[in-house]
């Protein structure tokens, strides 16, 4: 059945069965493939895009229940600017292979939105659910200190 989705600000008709996850209607029916597929079972974070500015796992969210507006890493800047954690994930050289960064980026964004000046226990406690194989967690936590403080 046909879903529409609005996705970083442009609705959408997608036809896909409603069970199918967020996940896959973003990357094979719209094409938005820097929301990465990692477990599948909500456990390392990869997927992780906002609905109505809430971090949420899309491979857990059939997309038949999407209850707001999707946004994902493609939509979390503007055309002419990155988003401040994108850029201070550029400044800290944060990624190393990459994989797990949008979804980090995308869970640090929701959590500055609610807490504007984190702590390392308020970093903790909500990034600790998204995974990096490559243990760039040191920079990650740097980063989001450094686009809190707008540095
Ligand atoms: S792919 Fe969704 S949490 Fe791992
Ligand atoms: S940068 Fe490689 S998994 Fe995080």
């Amino acid at each position: 059945m046909a879903t529409t989705l609005t996705v970083n600000g442009t609705s959408h008709e997608v036809d896909l069965p409603d069970e199918v996850p967020l996940l896959w209607a973003l990357r094979d029916a719209l094409n938005l493939t820097g929301t990465k597929f990692g477990c599948g079972v909500a456990a390392c974070g990869a997927c992780t895009v906002h609905i109505d500015g809430e971090a949420v796992r899309s491979c857990q969210v059939p997309v038949g229940d999407v209850w707001g507006e999707v946004t994902t890493i493609e939509g979390l800047g503007t055309p002419d600017a990155l988003h401040r954690l994108q850029q201070a994930w550029v400044d800290h050289q944060v990624a190393q292979c990459g994989y797990c960064q949008s979804g980090q980026i995308m869970q640090a964004a929701a959590l500055l939105a609610e807490t504007p000046n984190p702590t390392d226990d308020d970093i903790d406690a909500v990034m600790n659910g998204n995974l990096c194989r490559c243990g760039t967690y040191p920079r990650i936590r740097a980063a989001i200190k450094s686009a809190a403080q707008g540095a």
